[in-house]
């Protein structure tokens, strides 16, 4: 737990030699979590999930048994929430500043942190991944079910913490990989809820999924159109991608999964080669995002105490063993939740535009086929034109239980490009207003 003295951290200064620069970076008391530590999964094993929760900054004045409790999930396969935490939505980022030739990490309060108004809690998933610990590597789990179920322990130990908890409206957030993950535990609480008596349940009030890969063969089949109308391959590079879509969609009709897998990644490392981008992740970057400062950061042993986390822990952004797991899982497609789950809860999915894995086309192919009886009224529905501070930041389309936002001026992880618009985005999705608000269906003429 981080319960380590407070005044030992207050102006902790951490250096490292690293090659030719060293690393030093402050530790301050406000980017402490409130709580963090470890959720167990399996009491036998002892395999357990880390957490990291940080409560509101401005808490609901109403009352903080009202306040939602936003839980954020990274991808992957294997990458931690650290790295949402430390790069993308967290209440204080790792950044670089440069002096005297040498760069130093920092950390920098984040202005559009997700926990404004809101708990929020990170969770490295699943066992393996970040700090959370695999007694075994088997009991890693391998499919989108073994995922929720060990999820599901979790999320009710944090809840059990404190009473506040047990109220609070719970959204379950995340990106990229998490566009499996989020609907697996949305889909396990949904049917598990009414099973349980009511002081059991989940409190789930909605779930978002942020540049999520969540069909995998309808998304991979985008990739070369999408790529040819932004003018970044020609027709004969187009004809060569949509011959490796094509392998990795058949692979996956066949149930072959390790392999369509590795199709998948043949798409998009040929598109990559092709165009010479420095990532996929977002057309526009000339250099990839730099999350491997949030690695280096958490390298450090005094960071690792401070967060409650064994010092012999090696942390590392992605795990491979947690990718080699789930790597047959990466195409089975978890759209059949998203529809059940749509039925049942409301669903947020946001896109930052500039993405070319899990963009905006990528994500609209899938939603278009959706089973749901309101997608014919969804897609009929206005993109509204969406402002923050009255700067246009994307667009909004919703639907009852359905909103799609994109988000302009952002790649795959929208927190770190659109810091304040994301919180925006979020705030007013959660609270259901602005953008968002719940459209009263105007009254026809007969009652006047
Ligand atoms: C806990 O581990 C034991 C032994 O590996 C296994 O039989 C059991 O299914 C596990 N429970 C959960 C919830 O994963
Ligand atoms: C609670 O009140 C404080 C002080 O007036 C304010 O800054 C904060 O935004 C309020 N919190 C919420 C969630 O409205
Ligand atoms: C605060 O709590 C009230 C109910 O007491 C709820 O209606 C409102 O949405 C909550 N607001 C925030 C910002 O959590
Ligand atoms: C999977 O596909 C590969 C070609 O990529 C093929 O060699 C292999 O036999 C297939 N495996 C199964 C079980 O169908
Ligand atoms: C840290 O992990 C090591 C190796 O697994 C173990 O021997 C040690 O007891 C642990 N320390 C704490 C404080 O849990
Ligand atoms: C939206 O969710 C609610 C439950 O919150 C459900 O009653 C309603 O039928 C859903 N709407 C549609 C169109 O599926």
């Amino acid at each position: 737990m981080a319960s380590t003295p407070l005044k030992l951290l207050l102006f902790l200064t951490l250096i490292h030699h690293l090659q030719s620069h060293s690393l030093a970076s402050t530790l301050p008391k406000e980017a402490l979590p409130t709580k963090s530590g470890y959720l167990p999964v399996n009491s036998t094993t002892g395999s357990a999930i880390f957490y990291a929760f940080y409560e509101a900054q401005n808490p609901n004045n109403t009352s903080l048994s009202e306040t939602p409790l936003v839980i954020w999930l990274q991808g992957g396969p294997g990458c931690s929430s650290m790295t949402g935490n430390f790069y993308e939505l967290g209440p204080w980022r790792v950044t670089a500043s440069v002096k005297q030739n040498v760069e130093h990490l920092t950390l920098e309060p984040n202005p559009g942190s997700w926990n404004r108004i809101f708990g929020l809690l990170f969770l490295d998933n699943p066992i393996g991944t970040g700090f959370s610990i695999a007694s075994t590597p088997e009991e890693i789990p391998r499919d989108q079910h073994a995922v929720a179920r060990h999820l599901f322990i979790a999320i009710r130990k944090f809840i059990a913490l404190d009473p506040s908890f047990k109220s609070r409206p719970i959204y379950i957030t995340g990106e990229s990989y998490a566009g499996k993950y989020v609907p697996s535990i949305g889909y396990y609480i949904l049917k598990k809820n009414p099973r349980l008596p009511v002081s059991k349940r989940i409190n789930l009030h909605g779930l978002a999924i942020g540049n999520g890969l969540t069909d995998p063969a309808t998304q991979v089949a985008t990739h070369a159109l999408h790529t040819y109308y932004l003018g970044l391959i020609n027709e004969k590079q187009k004809t060569q991608m949509e011959k490796l879509q094509t392998v990795a969609i058949e692979l996956t009709k066949a149930g072959n999964w390790s392999d369509a897998t590795d199709a998948r990644s043949e798409v998009l490392g040929f598109l990559e080669g092709i165009t010479g981008l420095a990532t996929l992740y977002d057309f526009r970057r000339q250099s990839p995002y730099r999350s491997d400062w949030v690695e280096d950061f958490l390298k450090d042993p005094e960071v690792k105490k401070a967060l409650g986390v064994n010092e012999s822990m090696v942390f590392e952004g992605c795990s491979d063993v947690v990718g080699a797991a789930l790597h047959a899982d990466v195409m089975k497609s978890v759209k059949y939740m998203v529809e059940f789950i749509v039925k049942n809860t409301k669903l947020l999915l946001y896109q930052g535009q500039c993405d070319l894995r899990d963009g905006v086309v990528s994500v609209e192919s899938w939603v278009k086929k959706m089973k749901w009886e309101g997608l014919e009224k969804f897609l009929d529905a206005e993109k509204d034109i969406w402002r923050v501070n009255g700067v246009l930041a994307g667009y909004v389309q919703k639907w009852d239980n359905l909103s799609h936002v994109v988000v302009l001026g952002a790649g795959h992880f929208v927190p770190t490009d659109q810091d304040v618009n994301s919180q925006a985005m979020i705030e007013d999705w959660v609270l259901d207003r602005d953008s968002f608000a719940i459209k009263k269906i105007k009254k026809l003429s007969a009652d006047r």
